[in-house]
């Protein structure tokens, strides 16, 4: 009795814990990644990138990961697209999707 009760409670607190620092984690990595960014795109995504790009602010979540997935591997972009696959191909799966989410918080 009284060690199912100490089970479930340790099993929620290791729950609770991992969705915390999970989301954290997700949530400062996508800031700290977008600090490259700013200077070309805006603090909030709101410029258009030395004159040429899409307003990536108006984007939503799944096409700037498919956008910057593009760049990596060159299916995507136009006249500059080697200046972005520069800055995105060092940058993880989970990166990539925490950059993207952290981006389309910026939507108006
Ligand atoms: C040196 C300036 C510069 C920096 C820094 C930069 N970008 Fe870009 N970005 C551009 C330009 C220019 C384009 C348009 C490229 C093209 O011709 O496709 C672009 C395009 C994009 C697009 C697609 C928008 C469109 O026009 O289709 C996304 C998404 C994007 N950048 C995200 C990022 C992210 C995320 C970072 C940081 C990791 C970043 N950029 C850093 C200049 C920059």
């Amino acid at each position: 009795m009284k060690t199912t009760t100490i089970t479930k409670t340790l099993k929620s607190l290791v729950i609770a814990g991992a969705i915390i620092g999970s989301s954290t984690l997700l949530a400062a990595d996508g800031a700290a990644l977008y600090a490259k960014c700013a200077g070309c795109h805006g603090a909030t995504g709101e410029k258009s990138a030395l004159g040429k790009s899409k307003i990536i602010a108006n984007m939503s979540a799944e096409e700037i990961s498919s956008a910057i997935n593009g760049y990596v591997s060159g299916s995507y972009g136009g006249a500059m697209k080697g200046l972005m696959k520069g800055q995105v191909s060092s940058l993880s799966k989970d990166g990539i999707k925490a950059l993207s989410a952290h981006i389309a918080t910026f939507k108006k």
